[in-house]
């Protein structure tokens, strides 16, 4: 996992290296009982770690589904959007092109001639509240019994928390929910036991905490710390280190120095 790491560092995205082998691991693990969709694949960060996952495991196609126009977000940030290209470059040069599938498209509107099953599906299109609801309420129905949901970005989205606590957490079709940093994952099922929904709502607490905290240090980083002064020290400290890893002149070594 090491080497994909290496490989998607170098690509532009949101998502984290433990996300991403969260990623890895659950598209590694399909058993080609469907495909894997992805909603909202940018550059390509989060289709490499599936393709991956994917080439370890069964081999199933992953549908990659981005109008690579950016979301709402990104147009204020960067202005106009395209990155298809980029996609396309990132994903032959990770060497996954044999089974990456990409739709230029808007995910709701993929979803209305998409007939096959799925087996995994990871939702990081939109993230308003409205967006990921519709994107639940396109692909939930798709996705087998056994088969995996995971959403990005449930901590610092308050939509895609909203839709995870109602739609996953409290669901009678979940079970088995983890979360890892800003990603929620669940198994779907024909019907969870009462185990399984106390189970749940256990997960649902510690999430909540687990959300609160992180929302908690990016507040504390962004807000606070993220100032002239702290930059100015972090600058400084780098520079010293810089300079106590550069090796001394030739001859100016002190004779009997430890
Ligand atoms: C946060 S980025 C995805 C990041 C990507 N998963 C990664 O790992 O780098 C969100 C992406 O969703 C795409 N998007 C926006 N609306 C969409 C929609 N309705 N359907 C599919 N993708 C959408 C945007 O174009 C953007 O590329």
């Amino acid at each position: 996992m090491k080497s994909i790491q290496a490989e998607v560092e170098a690509v532009d995205g949101w998502l984290n290296p433990e996300e991403g082998r969260l990623l890895y691991r659950l598209a590694r693990r399909c058993k080609g009982r469907g495909a894997i969709v992805e909603i909202g694949s940018w550059k390509g960060k989060s289709t490499i770690w599936l393709s991956n996952g994917s080439l370890a495991g069964s081999h199933a196609k992953v549908h990659a589904i981005d109008p690579h126009t950016g979301s709402p977000e990104h147009s204020e940030m960067f202005g106009k959007v395209w990155t298809f290209e980029e996609f396309q470059r990132n994903i032959e040069q990770a060497g996954v092109t044999e089974v990456v599938v990409p739709h230029v498209d808007f995910s709701t509107a993929v979803a209305k001639t998409f007939s096959e099953s799925v087996e995994l599906i990871f939702v990081d299109g939109l993230h308003e509240y409205e967006g990921v609801r519709d994107d639940f309420e396109a692909w939930f129905p798709k996705v087998v019994n056994g088969g995996w949901m995971a959403f990005h970005d449930t901590t610092c989205w308050p939509g895609v928390l909203n839709v995870v606590v109602n739609s996953v957490f409290k669901s009678r079709r979940f079970r088995k929910i983890g979360f890892r940093r800003s990603i929620v994952y669940a198994e779907k099922v024909a019907e969870n036991t009462f185990v399984e929904r106390v189970g749940n709502r256990i997960m649902l607490a510690l999430f909540l905490l687990h959300a609160w905290s992180e929302r908690f240090v990016w507040r504390l980083v962004h807000n606070y710390l993220d100032c002239g002064p702290t930059r100015a020290f972090v600058a400084y400290i780098k520079r010293k280190r810089q300079l106590r890893s550069v090796p001394a002149p030739m001859g100016s070594e002190r004779v009997g120095a430890p």
